[in-house]
């Protein structure tokens, strides 16, 4: 694993979103496997800043999105679907054909959890996948106790998670208590991995993903088998890391000096 830890969740962002235009730029047609939440917010603000400046083109990649809620249809304002629309798939015109999440209103959940982790293998699999991390150590939606060798399903949602994500419904609505998520199995098939994880919330997740044993108690620690996965973490999100000395002697300052960082 590569710990980048940088200061604020602003410089993290922009070094996500320069590693995701690397991808592309050595590889114009990639699969992209994308995030949502809080946390990516910046990071595709920044990616549409690349489009419009003529810095990016995105228009041949694929994209297919971590998770959905079950029972919300593309068009609800809280669906992931409506947040990667608004977030990046229509700022930069992405042909929607292009990309893909599970269909939150699909009359049959499972069957369309299988076609959509089929769908993935047939477009030849994940070329760099973004996470985010749960406070308590889920990836996409695979919630502790997930297992660490699943493909994708639908899964219930912890009341932490449902809590935590509450602040992005109205207050008299219900959050879903189901998702269909990308299993940690698939996850794992991706060829790269880039974790973002901003904030004092994640500090307890980041130290348990990176230091702590591999558990599906801790979904995320599971990356700590896979070959090529770059942690980057502001200070907060750092805050609890026991090794952090070695990691800063590796990548001063969080930067890459081997893809091009040296001036960031
Ligand atoms: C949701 C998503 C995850 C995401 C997590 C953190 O549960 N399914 O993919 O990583 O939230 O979200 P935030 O970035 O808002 O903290």
């Amino acid at each position: 694993m590569k710990i980048l830890i940088v200061p604020d969740h602003a410089t993290a962002a922009l070094r996500t979103a320069g590693t995701i235009m690397r991808q592309i730029a050595g590889n114009p047609r990639s699969v992209l496997g994308l995030a949502t939440g809080g946390t990516m917010e910046p990071v595709y603000a920044a990616l549409v800043s690349g489009v419009q400046a003529g810095r990016l083109d995105m228009r041949s990649i694929r994209t297919f999105n971590l998770d959905e809620y079950v029972g919300l249809p593309p068009e609800h304002p809280q669906s992931y679907r409506h947040f990667m629309e608004t977030r990046l798939f229509a700022p930069i015109g992405l042909d929607r054909d292009r990309t893909a999440l599970p269909r939150g209103d699909a009359a049959d959940p499972a069957e369309e959890a299988a076609r959509y982790d089929h769908a993935i293998t047939a477009a030849g699999g994940i070329d760099l996948q973004l996470l985010g991390i749960g406070a308590n150590g889920h990836i996409g939606f695979n919630e502790p106790t997930s297992s660490l060798s699943s493909r994708t399903r639908v899964k219930t949602l912890t009341r932490r998670t449902m809590e935590d994500n509450a602040r992005f419904f109205d207050p008299h609505e219900m959050v879903p208590r189901y998702a269909i998520t990308v299993g940690i199995g698939t996850i794992m098939e991706a060829r790269s991995i880039v974790l973002l994880a901003t904030g004092g919330t994640k500090a307890a997740a980041v130290a348990a993903m990176v230091e702590g044993p591999v558990t599906a108690r801790v979904p995320a620690s599971i990356l700590q088998f896979h070959r090529s996965v770059t942690v980057i973490c502001d200070e907060a999100a750092a805050a609890h890391l026991q090794l952090r000395d070695y990691y800063e002697t590796v990548h001063p300052g969080g930067r890459q000096p081997d893809a091009g960082e040296g001036r960031l």
